[in-house]
């Protein structure tokens, strides 16, 4: 007999319909095999007759049976044959290397909200217990994996030296893989690579991303961008992170993620237990649009912070393209008074505000504010400026110290460092060692003082420096290099800890720009400052990745005069750029004329009647930017009745020119009501949303670097 139990689970499946999903976790009448399912895919795991666990490829559910069976263990290890990429590593306190693991037993629980298989497997002779953890999450056609090892020993600590959280396998084919990597200032440029036989890693060994570890594997020749087969994940963490292709000669491919044990170990000692971070792991059959469908409504849905997750975001003015660290209060609220006019909701402060910041060379790690420029101190010019109707945020970098400040001079040895090596500085600055207590409690203080004392209502939290020299010399010797594992587990303390008690104020992710942004850092705040690069042009094209992976609601933008390319671009044109995710403005506000002043005020009020539902409604990519010489976005509110077309046009060729007729000018629009009867903004005629999404409408847009931003309306 197959299948006995069944595991039901009854959720609201609010993003891609309001009915009632049935997730499943089967398992078979003797109890060691489980067929875990989602929407569209399904994954088996099963005990052999030796007792390991093992597993099936992962993809459509319907494959399931003809699956060719078990083809790897669900935990790769080392130890017997070398076949795979191993995902734990292990030294016993005997000097053993090698991991025999046997079933235990498992157990299906409830995490978050959402069904998931516990598979605890036992070391066959060692006292340690390694647990897989497969959270199902249905209706995003995504499973979420993670694993605890526990040292189950009275003595002797078990050294780990990678453990990684999970992994799966694609069945045999040719693969094309897409990863978001780039470097400051082109965050998340697409990369496209064929995986051969052989290994393909990303990764991060300086805790500095400037991308995601996201990925997207489809067969070489599905190029639809709503249909075909993909494979995709994405790693919730955000220290050093690492993530294998491993291909093997006969077409098969192990995907495995995780922490990057690059100059890293744990010791875990008798009765310890230790997680990996988790992974997500997705299959759709829609293309590169069912990706972003998936990973976009459920962090949108289920991931961002439960405070804010609803709410619509501010319009923001942030003052550091107006002064960088030139900040004084009569400016700021002068600046105050001119975003108030145009509309601006919520007034931020970035650097420059606190001790000895007059420049990058000194002041970070003291966190008191810097009475020569705030003589009364913050809490006179928040009121003045919270009088003017303006809610106010600040900027902060709490992990760093610059060796000009009262910290490092009491403290030198709060750094990451290791004797008689260098301290390496990027931007005068080092690393607060963020593994230590002392620390944490530092900053703990330092920022809930901040916030108490004054009415803030929005951080900016940066993160600038590259991790170097990670060497904590006081600590014991078998704990020194698992400092970065520390360090960021008190890095989600520290956020986490100050969002419970401050649980009004919103939070920005920021490192250099998007340097850390990742699933995890995605649950802990409320948006992303996505890059240093406010060029609308490059914005485009970083925005268009962006958005591929993660939703609009958590992108900020500001208006600025950056012109990275002297193209003179039209205040307009950048205000259509920013109005794609969270609008914000960083000119020197004050120098503009009282024509400038008119456009921010009307793009500004037109923002605010489409937010609703550029935040929660669906996106989708019409035209990306790295396919053709424009880029059209689309988002489409919750009931399908209402929309917003965004186009971009950027260097425009000649009519009738070789490059504009490669490709077709026409706009099949997506997630419309097909018996629906839509009007759109410059269109005198009025089309069902069957013909907009099939035959498809020309945009009245020309001229190079024009833009317009299109509502699209239910008549009938
Ligand atoms: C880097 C950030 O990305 C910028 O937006 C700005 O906050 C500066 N740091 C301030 O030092």
């Amino acid at each position: 007999m197959k299948i006995k139990f069944i595991y039901l689970f009854i959720s609201i499946a609010i993003s891609f319909s309001v009915t009632a999903q049935i997730n499943t976790i089967e398992v078979d009448s003797d109890g060691k095999s489980w067929n875990i399912t989602t929407l569209l895919s399904g994954y088996r795991l099963e005990v052999n007759e030796n007792g390991e666990v093992g597993v099936s490829c992962f993809g459509n559910k319907l494959n399931l049976e003809k699956s060719g069976g078990i083809i790897a263990p669900e935990i790769q290890l080392r130890g017997g044959h070398v076949a795979y990429t191993p995902m734990l590593e292990v030294i016993f306190p005997d000097g053993v290397r090698e991991i025999e693991l046997e079933y235990k037993t498992y157990e299906i629980t409830e995490i978050d909200d959402y069904p998931t298989l516990k598979i605890i497997q036992k070391d066959k002779f060692y006292p340690m217990e390694v647990t897989t953890f497969i959270r199902v999450l249905s209706e995003y056609d995504m499973i979420e994996k993670w694993i605890e090892v526990f040292n189950t020993g009275k003595k002797g600590s078990i050294k780990i030296e990678n453990m990684q959280s999970g992994s799966v396998f694609l069945p045999k084919d040719k693969y094309e893989l897409t990863h978001y990597s780039g470097v400051w200032g082109y965050e998340f440029t697409p990369h496209k690579t064929i995986l051969t036989q052989g290994i393909k890693t990303l990764q991060v060994k300086n805790f500095k991303s400037y991308g995601s570890s996201s990925f997207v594997v489809r067969p070489e020749n599905e190029v639809d961008k709503y249909s075909g087969k993909v494979w995709f994940g994405s790693l919730s963490y955000s220290g050093n992170w690492r993530i294998d292709f491993d291909k093997s000669f006969d077409g098969t491919v192990q995907i495995v993620g995780g922490m990057n044990f690059w100059d890293q170990e744990l010791n875990l000692k008798p009765q310890q237990k230790i997680s990996s971070p988790r992974i997500l792991f997705g299959y759709t059959e829609n293309g590169t649009e069912g990706v972003t469908k998936s990973l976009t409504s459920f962090a949108k849905e289920k991931l961002l912070p439960a405070s804010h997750r609803n709410k619509i975001r501010p319009v923001l003015y942030n003052s550091w393209y107006a002064t960088t660290f030139d900040v004084n209060e009569e400016h700021q609220l002068a600046l105050a008074k001119v975003a108030k006019e145009i509309g601006v909701e919520m007034f931020v402060i970035d650097d420059g505000w606190f001790k000895n910041r007059v420049n990058d060379k000194a002041g970070l790690g003291d966190w008191t504010v810097d009475k020569n420029k705030f003589p009364n101190g913050l809490s006179p010019m928040i009121e003045k400026i919270n009088d003017m109707g303006l809610d106010f945020g600040i900027w902060i970098e709490p992990e760093m110290v610059n060796p000009n400040s009262d910290l490092y001079r009491v403290h030198p040895d709060w750094v990451f460092h290791f004797p008689n090596r260098i301290r390496l500085e990027n931007r005068n600055q080092l690393l607060l060692n963020l593994a230590r207590e002392d620390v944490y409690q530092y900053l703990y203080k330092c920022f809930h003082e901040l916030l108490k004392e004054n009415n803030i209502k929005f951080i900016k939290w940066d993160m600038n420096k590259a991790l170097t020299n990670p060497g904590f010399p006081s600590a014991p010797t078998e704990e020194q290099r698992a400092v970065r594992i520390k360090y960021v587990e008190n890095l989600y303390r520290l956020v986490e800890t100050l969002r419970k008690e401050f649980p009004d104020v919103w939070f920005e992710n920021c490192s250099s720009g998007g340097g850390r942004i990742d699933f995890a850092m995605m649950s802990r705040f409320d948006f992303n400052w996505v890059s240093d690069n406010t060029d609308p042009v490059d914005r485009i094209f970083i925005q268009d990745s962006y958005l591929t992976l993660f939703p609009a609601n958590t992108m900020i933008s500001w208006v600025t005069q950056e012109d990275w390319h002297r193209m003179n671009p039209a205040l307009e044109f950048k205000f259509d750029v920013c109005m794609a995710g969270v609008l914000g403005v960083g000119y020197d506000i004050t120098k503009w004329n009282e024509a400038e002043r008119k456009i921010a005020s009307k793009k500004i009020s037109q923002y605010k009647t489409i937010r609703e539902i550029t935040m929660q409604g669906d996106v989708y990519r019409i035209v990306s930017p790295y396919d053709e010489n424009r880029n059209v976005i689309q988002y489409v509110d919750k009931v399908k009745k209402k929309s917003v077309i965004f186009a971009y046009n950027l260097a425009e060729y000649p009519d009738n020119t070789h490059e504009v007729l490669k490709y077709s000018q026409l706009i099949k629009l997506r997630g419309l009501l097909p018996d629906k009867i839509y009007k759109i903004d410059d269109f005198k005629e009025t089309f069902s949303g069957k013909y907009l999404m099939e035959s498809g409408i020309t945009l009245p847009l020309r001229g190079a670097y024009k833009s317009k931003i299109y509502s699209v309306e239910v008549v009938e």
